[in-house]
């Protein structure tokens, strides 16, 4: 596979312009098409009603003065969908969930009953008119309590009698064992990575439109995967699927939330099916805070074995997850624990061994990979923590203890212990370059002679791996569905083309990126490339976007398509120009003769030709689709190095400079690439400084709202400055890895990192996100700090 590419010109726009983003045209004007903005003929409205208790059995259901209520058309029970065998769903990870409930209650914010109403407000005022009877019962928050008591959550499933969700290992036990015991020194870390939301600005939402006369049912849904939906609609709800199109629209921002499949979606389906009429349903923000897909909630142990050199020699990682009610994330069906056991990172060593245990508890259902590559980023904490923890007690500088024992360049492809093949990297090269753009040595001296002063200085640093672009599909699927893209590509008789895609952006900038890619490989201006995504009627079947898979998986199908579409246009070019095809050399946008390049062709001359006049016993047209199956996954990397400051007078703490050099492989677009890593620097921020969702010991989730769980604004969020190295994905078509997620991924640890080495000196070894000033107070102090 050839990685490397000729430059285009600027009129081109091939990979490595940083084009101006095509679809923020429409954005900006305010002319987007979200799911909100549809508005159907006849529409009805729905609105949910939820619990407000978090564990509770359900004795009673009274919904008759709702019903009555003017412009109340139906009240939708989890009684009535049992008589559709729609009252439970299966959920992306083999576990099942309650559409409505029709036995007990979960969480609070569990879906109960649904109005269907004329108007939004009349639906949303009925709900209060449903009298539901609750008798509470024990509400389990943590999983360490679910481990230990005897109410059982999942009490309706057979063969359940404990609260365990899952239980699995990656790793060689024995080895990793055999290694401790011969360490010269073992160094540990207890830590929590808290319960997250991914809080997109769109929540999540769907308008169903099912035809009474026809069957066809037209679904428009928040879906970060409309073809993996279409086909579990069709499973689930028993529809035909050829009657299915799902059409996801302009989406506000996934992250990982709008990948499962929500009660509402299903509700709103079966209420358009037996009404014959179209439904509408949009979360509230409360809704989607409270009660749909949460991220970590990782409760970890780690430990590292040293040897005299200060090798680190193995690695043990036992976790426990909190589940919530439902087990309803979208891992791989191989991998229960996401992909955890990436959690050797970045390093060099023979042995590791991950246990993984997950508990049912009466929360939300979590464990969405909230931008992030299924479970890469506590593994990435995890060992990025650690790492530091082992420098701070060997006494070495945690810049030289990584450097000292990460995988070298020349040892690429790499075998992980756990089992994961790394593609390409240069860790050394990346860690050198972040060093000298925040001027390390200099801030060390900063720090030291600041504390001299009293003054709270830390540097932290996260040399992360990521490991992104689920397929192949020998090893990754979703209820089954293997893991691979697809791209479909028409070129017109007027040299325009039309990209159609299985992937589905969310603010990514897919429509410019696919372009480039293809006016890369066929010269076609990437502005003359229409790409297309969200509609399953009219784009060839792909897994969606999340795991930061696009750009490896989708993209690597655009370029194969566009390589075979560039293998016809030279038959046609040899036609018109009456040459042999071997005789003709290409740069992009046009073939000509070898030694004539007066004597030439462009991809648009070939375009119309192949309509009007193409060799004869060829096929007209120059189209085709390509589905790709990645050989491996793609390996993005970096160093993230923050220096911050702790008031000692409040215990907030501000960020001085902050450096990240990623390397995601070749980058199609610089500038986009650089907002992916703004945007998730920014995300990895608000985690480590501000953002967390708690609940009290009822169960009552504390952070149901911007008030109370902070998304950073620009005031709040740091300067980052960044810098690139380009190690390009040896199997990837164009060399490109994904970046979508890497920032998210890879700067916690940096953040905290810095923080502890500001306040080590009092002895603090760790602090557990977020880190607000009470943690900060109490960890300083020797005081245990209370939610
Ligand atoms: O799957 P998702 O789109 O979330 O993630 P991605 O594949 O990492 O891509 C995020 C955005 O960055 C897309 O517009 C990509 O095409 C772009 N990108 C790029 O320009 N160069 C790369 N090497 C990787 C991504």
């Amino acid at each position: 596979m050839t990685t490397t590419h000729e430059p285009t010109s600027p009129e081109i726009g091939g990979i490595g312009h940083s084009l101006r983003r095509k679809e923020d045209d429409r954005f900006i004007q305010g002319a987007g098409n979200y799911l909100d903005d549809i508005r159907l003929p006849g529409m009805l409205h729905m609105s949910i009603l939820r619990s407000p208790v978090a564990h509770a059995r359900i004795t009673k259901i009274d919904a008759s003065e709702a019903e009555a209520m003017d412009g109340v058309v139906a009240v939708v029970t989890g009684e009535m969908l049992a008589g559709y065998n729609l009252a439970w769903m299966p959920t992306l990870s083999g576990d099942t969930q309650a559409v409505l409930a029709t036995d007990k209650v979960r969480y609070q914010g569990q879906e109960v009953a649904a109005v269907i109403a004329t108007d939004p407000y009349i639906a949303k005022d009925a709900t209060s008119l449903i009298i539901v009877d609750y008798d509470e019962l024990e509400a389990i928050t943590t999983p360490q309590q679910s481990l230990q008591t005897d109410t059982l959550i999942r009490d309706e499933k057979d063969g359940q009698t404990d609260n365990v969700a899952y239980t699995w290992e990656s790793g060689d036990k024995a080895a990793t064992d055999a290694a401790f015991a011969a360490a010269a020194k073992v160094v540990s870390l207890d830590t929590h990575y808290p319960r997250s939301h991914p809080a997109p600005l769109e929540t999540c939402g769907a308008v169903a439109d099912v035809n009474p006369a026809t069957g066809q049912a037209t679904i428009y849904l928040t879906s970060q995967a409309p073809h993996a939906h279409r086909t579990l609609f069709a499973l689930v709800a028993g529809l035909p699927e050829e009657n299915i199109r799902i059409i996801s629209p302009d989406i506000g921002g996934g992250f990982g939330n709008k990948v499962p499949i929500y009660p509402g979606y299903v509700v709103a389906t079966a209420a358009s099916l037996v009404i014959g009429k179209p439904v509408k349903w949009v979360e509230s923000r409360s809704e989607n805070l409270i009660s749909t897909g949460f991220a970590r909630d990782y409760y970890m142990h780690g430990e590292l074995a040293l040897d005299d050199n200060n090798r680190i020699t193995g690695m043990r990682a036992s976790i426990l997850s909190d589940q919530g009610a439902f087990f309803a994330d979208a891992q791989p069906s191989k991998f229960r624990a996401g992909l955890f056991h990436i959690c050797t990172g970045s390093y060099d060593f023979p042995n590791a061994h991950v246990e993984a245990k997950g508990a049912f508890t009466n929360k939300a259902p979590g464990g969405v990979a909230y931008r992030c590559s299924f479970r890469v980023t506590e593994a990435s904490y995890i060992i990025e923590r650690l790492v530091d923890v082992a420098a701070a007690e060997l006494g070495v500088d945690p810049t030289e203890f990584r450097s000292l024992n990460f995988i070298k360049k020349e040892q690429f492809p790499y075998l992980s212990p756990t089992g994961f093949v790394y593609d390409s990297g240069d860790y050394h090269a990346a860690m050198d370059l972040a060093k000298q753009m925040i001027d390390y040595d200099g801030w060390r001296a900063k720090q030291a002679a600041g504390r001299e002063e009293g003054r709270l200085i830390g540097i932290g640093v996260a040399s992360f791996t990521e490991v992104v672009g689920a397929g192949p599909s020998r090893d990754y699927d979703i209820v089954g569905l293997k893991m691979f893209d697809s791209a479909e590509l028409r070129v017109h008789p007027t040299g325009k083309a039309i990209l159609k895609l299985g992937v589905k952006s969310q603010g990514q900038g897919h429509e410019t990126t696919f372009a480039q890619i293809v006016a890369q490989e066929l010269g076609i201006p990437a502005t003359d490339i229409k790409v297309v995504e969200g509609d399953t009627d009219n784009t060839p079947y792909g897994l969606g976007t999340y795991a930061s898979r696009s750009t490896p998986v989708a993209g690597a199908a655009t370029a194969v398509i566009s390589r075979q579409l560039r293998d016809k246009a030279r038959e046609i070019a040899a036609h018109l120009l009456e040459a042999n095809p071997d005789d003709l050399d290409w740069e992009p946008g046009k073939f000509f003769v070898r030694g004539s390049p007066e004597s030439s062709v462009t991809i648009q001359d070939i375009a119309f030709a192949a309509y009007t006049n193409h060799p004869e016993g060829m096929q007209a047209g120059l189209e085709g689709v390509h589905y790709y199956d990645p050989p491996n996954m793609t390996y993005p990397f970096g160093t993230y190095i923050v220096v911050v400051e702790v008031d000692p007078g409040d215990y907030t703490w501000k960020v001085h400079d902050m450096v990240a050099v990623d390397d995601c492989g070749v980058r199609i677009n610089p500038m986009i690439v650089e907002g992916q890593i703004h945007g998730g620097l920014t995300e990895g921020f608000a985690k480590a400084n501000m953002q967390w969702i708690t609940f009290d010991e009822g169960g009552n989730c504390i952070g149901s709202n911007f008030l109370d769980y902070l998304v950073p604004t620009a005031y709040e969020t740091p300067n980052f400055r960044l810098g690139e190295t380009v190690t390009p994905s040896p199997h990837h078509p164009i060399g490109a890895k994904g970046v979508g997620e890497s920032a998210t991924v890879g700067s916690p640890a940096a953040f905290v990192n810095a923080v502890v080495d500001a306040v080590s000196h009092f002895g603090v070894t760790n602090l557990d996100m977020p880190v607000l000033p009470h943690r900060l107070w109490g960890a300083i102090n020797g005081v245990e700090a209370k939610p």
